[in-house]
């Protein structure tokens, strides 16, 4: 049988994790020294990294080609999809906000709003929730550039220290849901690959608890 394979979020979520696995006491030479290659062994040979863009993450989950992920919430509530989200991982916490412009009241007056996102489906059910009808603009990265450049009223994003905001002139209109990293399981693979798996999830709690201590 192949490693148990776990996709991981490229970037910040992949550095957090791999200090996990280091606290699980798992070698991660492999990854420390991965060149570009995007498959890589964890420890003793059982587990396999593969190295993935967020939204990947959750495409191989799905399909079963990888029985584990490491993704954030923000990725999981815009693509939703079939997999059992098994355990907060504590790190790469952030928060959706909706911002704008410092000095405009972005609530004031009738005219149909436009929000600007990479996150359309969230920024739709978050003005759903409020009854609100918007024009939603999909951006794929640098959002706070949408109000600065008049293409729209507000942004709907991930706020993590607020500094982008700030130095762009914004603000956090409202807060909308927090968000932390998340390990999400194949629903075939939680059946046909059970033991292995529960083992691999109760290091990783016992990880996170000895960390968070
Ligand atoms: C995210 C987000 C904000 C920024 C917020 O972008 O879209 O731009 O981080 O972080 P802060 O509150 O600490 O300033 P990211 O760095 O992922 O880049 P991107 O916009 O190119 O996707």
């Amino acid at each position: 049988m192949r490693p148990l394979r776990i996709a991981l979020t490229k970037g910040r979520l992949e550095k957090d994790t791999v200090g996990l696995f280091e606290q699980m006491g798992k070698d991660c030479e492999a990854l420390h020294n991965k060149g570009r290659r995007l498959i890589l062994p964890v420890g003793d040979g059982n587990l396999e990294a593969v190295l993935c863009k967020a939204a990947d993450v959750i495409t191989y989950v799905e399909h079963g080609v990888c029985d584990l992920g490491v993704v954030g919430r923000d990725t999981i509530l815009e693509y939703p999809g079939s997999f059992y989200e098994v355990m907060d991982l504590g790190f790469g916490r952030c928060r959706f906000a909706l911002a704008g412009p410092k000095d405009k009241d972005f609530y004031s007056g009738y005219r149909e709003k436009t929000i600007a996102t990479k996150y359309p489906n969230v920024a739709r059910a978050f003005f759903e929730s409020k009854a609100m009808d918007v024009n939603v603009i999909k951006i794929e990265g640098s959002v706070e550039l949408a109000p600065l450049l008049g293409l729209s009223d507000a942004i709907v994003d991930i706020v993590e220290t607020g500094s982008t905001l700030k130095e762009n002139g914004l603000q956090v209109i409202e807060e909308i849901t927090p968000i932390s990293a998340r390990l999400i399981v194949n629903t075939a693979s939680m059946k046909l690959r059970k033991e292995e798996i529960e083992a691999l999830l109760s290091q990783m709690e016992a990880a996170l608890s000895e960390k968070g201590r």
